[in-house]
């Protein structure tokens, strides 16, 4: 190959390559697996498994609401300090990297910002320490739910 042959095919599989880490890191971080769901919504495809872990985390969250609004309910802000950590963002560490690049971004912000949600509720609640603070931190966690149920789905996928 000659040096002004050289010269050109480097920059230019460079370019290929940064472009090829470019278009990995979208679809790793932003895309994510998603299709069109028939309801509109955009359905996120996980492994059966990746599946489960998500649904069983979901319903957690319900369970952990009903500690929470129990402890509320008797201005124990000691209980709800407790219950709120528990879904607060360290419950989001077992998600494996493997499924966190299916999620589209919007789903990860809504996810991020719903755990961080409840690590706030439990940071006041220990120190604020008023239940009518905490019913007002509730409500906005509560619409992070209801506005990732109606924009995403999740499908079980075997092929991706
Ligand atoms: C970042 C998105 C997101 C957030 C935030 C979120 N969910 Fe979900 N949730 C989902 C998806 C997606 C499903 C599956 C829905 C489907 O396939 O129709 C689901 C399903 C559920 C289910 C059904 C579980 C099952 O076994 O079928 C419950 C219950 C639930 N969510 C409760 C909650 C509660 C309570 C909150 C807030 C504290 C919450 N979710 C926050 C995305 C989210």
């Amino acid at each position: 190959m000659t040096d002004i042959a050289r010269s050109r095919i480097y920059p230019t599989v460079i370019v290929l390559l940064l472009f090829v880490i470019a278009a990995m890191a979208y679809k790793f971080i932003v895309a994510g697996s998603t299709q069109k769901a028939e309801d509109g919504r955009t359905a996120v495809l996980l492994a059966p498994g990746e599946r489960a872990l998500m649904l069983t985390e979901m319903r957690a969250f319900v369970a952990g609401l009903q500690v929470m609004s129990d402890a509320l309910s008797r201005d124990d802000m000691k209980g709800v300090a407790e219950a709120a950590r528990k879904m607060g963002t360290t419950a989001a560490r077992d998600v494996p990297l493997s499924m966190l690049g299916k999620l589209p971004l919007g789903f990860k912000t809504l996810a991020f910002s719903a755990h961080r949600g409840f690590d706030s509720i439990a940071d006041d609640a220990a120190t604020i320490g008023t239940p009518k603070h905490t019913l007002g931190q509730l409500s906005d966690v509560l619409k992070k739910c209801a506005a990732c149920h109606s924009s995403y789905q999740v499908k079980g996928a075997t092929t991706r």
